[in-house]
């Protein structure tokens, strides 16, 4: 199995068990990191609806308690007809350890639908060199 496979592999075992009894929306992501070591995270809902996180969220706290701090790759997986893009949150919260060049999977169980970089999600962004003065 390569690497992306893999990936796409946990993403589909971090959807199964996300929770999401509310909306039934359920999401896996997986960070490539730097060191090669893989992450995953699924969405966790709440009875109070904003408490709950999505699965980026989930996998970029399995990054930093593993160590890690630079997202190499990444894949979010999800079900229907409209691409499972990272919601505008996550793409601001990948930005903190990422490139621009970082590339992005948007999946859903069979596969990559689009593949996009970090730049492309989210353009002109505001990072940690902002805070750099
Ligand atoms: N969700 C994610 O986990 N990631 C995204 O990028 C989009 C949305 C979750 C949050 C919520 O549990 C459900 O999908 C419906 O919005």
């Amino acid at each position: 199995m390569n690497i992306l496979e893999e990936m796409l592999q946990m993403a589909r075992d971090a959807m199964d068990r996300a929770y999401a009894p509310y909306s039934n929306f359920f999401v896996g992501a997986v960070i490539k990191a730097e060191s090669g070591r893989l992450y995953a995270g699924c969405n966790v809902e709440n009875a109070s609806y904003p408490a709950g996180s999505c699965a980026e969220q989930g996998a970029i706290s399995a990054m930093i308690l593993g160590g890690d701090t630079k997202i190499q790759e990444m894949v979010v997986m999800g079900n229907g007809e409209h691409l499972v893009s990272p919601c505008g949150s996550c793409r601001q919260r990948i930005r903190e350890f990422a490139n621009s060049d970082t590339v992005i999977h948007i999946c859903d169980r069979n596969g990559v639908r689009k593949s996009m970089t970090l730049e492309e999600l989210l353009p002109i962004s505001f990072g940690p060199e902002n805070l750099k003065v």
